[in-house]
């Protein structure tokens, strides 16, 4: 069973500069929370209480401030420096010694996953014992993205950023591995555009027959918020199913208190440590 998460939360954030130059993006808001709170979520939902962030240099205080150790989430957080963007795999060299035999999941900072179902998926994914998983979904615009060949629901190619596929089922940015993805990150060469490569990586288990695909579904949104339009996507998609419904995507307060992970009164810390807020009035909501 994977017990364990790393976040990658580093990056320059050049697509949406100025916005980005002083701050890490994954400290801005999508809507009601910063960008961080969604990942978190999708790691919390799996059963994963270990999580591992990996932040840019200098930056790990900023995180700190709002996500601490996790002891108001019931989980355990750690913080790695990524030096520079070396690129996915990196997090699995940076993370080795957090990584344990059980293997890893690695969710990107900047994806956001909503679907039906998703918990009882990401459970699944988490009871991985061998091999890779990775989760498909369509894209309009395949050449953003690591794009995935499947015939019989199994992968026969993978492309990072094709000029040209017949496929539109992109690699999001969610990722299950067991224990072997340290050295086999170990052995990867940059590509040219100078980054080790995740699509390099999930190549090799595929060639050995250990690459297996899930997929989020038609009703099922991913997002990945990297650039300023699908950053506001984001933020528009939250905010409308939000208030339509009433409940909370990426509460990760909510999600800690339904796995009983936290009790009432250290909602009652959180709710202190938020301030007067919408989301500290969500919160008090939970406390009835
Ligand atoms: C990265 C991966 C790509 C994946 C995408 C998901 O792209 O390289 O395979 O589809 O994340 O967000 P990048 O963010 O480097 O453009």
């Amino acid at each position: 069973m994977i017990k364990k998460g790393i976040i990658l939360a580093g990056g320059l954030g050049s697509r949406m500069s100025p916005i980005t130059k002083s701050v890490n993006k994954q400290l801005l808001p999508i809507y009601d929370k910063p960008l961080i709170y969604y990942p978190l979520s999708v790691l919390m939902l799996a059963g994963i209480k270990e999580v591992l962030i990996i932040v840019n240099r200098g930056q790990v205080s900023q995180f700190k401030k709002i996500l601490k150790n996790g002891e108001n989430f019931g989980i355990k957080i750690q913080y790695k420096e990524q030096k520079q963007p070396n690129g996915l795999p990196e997090a699995f060299i940076i993370g080795e010694k957090f990584i344990d035999k059980n293997g890893v999941a690695l969710i990107l900072g900047d994806n956001f996953f909503y679907a039906q179902s998703l918990t009882k998926t990401l459970q699944n994914a988490t009871k991985l014992k061998n091999g890779a998983k990775v989760f498909l979904h369509p894209v309009s615009n395949p050449k953003l993205y690591g794009i995935a060949s499947i015939k019989n629901k199994k992968i026969v190619s993978l492309k990072e950023k094709p000029t040209s596929t017949n496929s539109n089922l992109a690699v999001t940015g969610l990722y299950f591995f067991d224990k072997n993805v340290v050295s086999i990150s170990k052995t990867l060469k940059p590509s040219k555009r100078k980054e080790l490569e995740i699509i390099d990586l999930l190549n090799i288990y595929r060639k050995k027959n250990r690459l297996s695909a899930e997929f989020l579904g038609r009703g099922g949104a991913w997002l990945d918020a990297g650039s300023i339009d699908d950053y506001y996507d984001t933020t528009s998609f939250v905010s409308a199913i939000q208030k339509r419904q009433g409940f909370k995507i990426a509460c990760l307060e909510e999600i800690a208190l339904t796995k009983k992970w936290i009790n009432k009164n250290t909602l009652k810390e959180s709710i202190k440590f938020y301030g007067n807020c919408d989301y500290s009035k969500y919160l008090r909501r939970l406390l009835f």
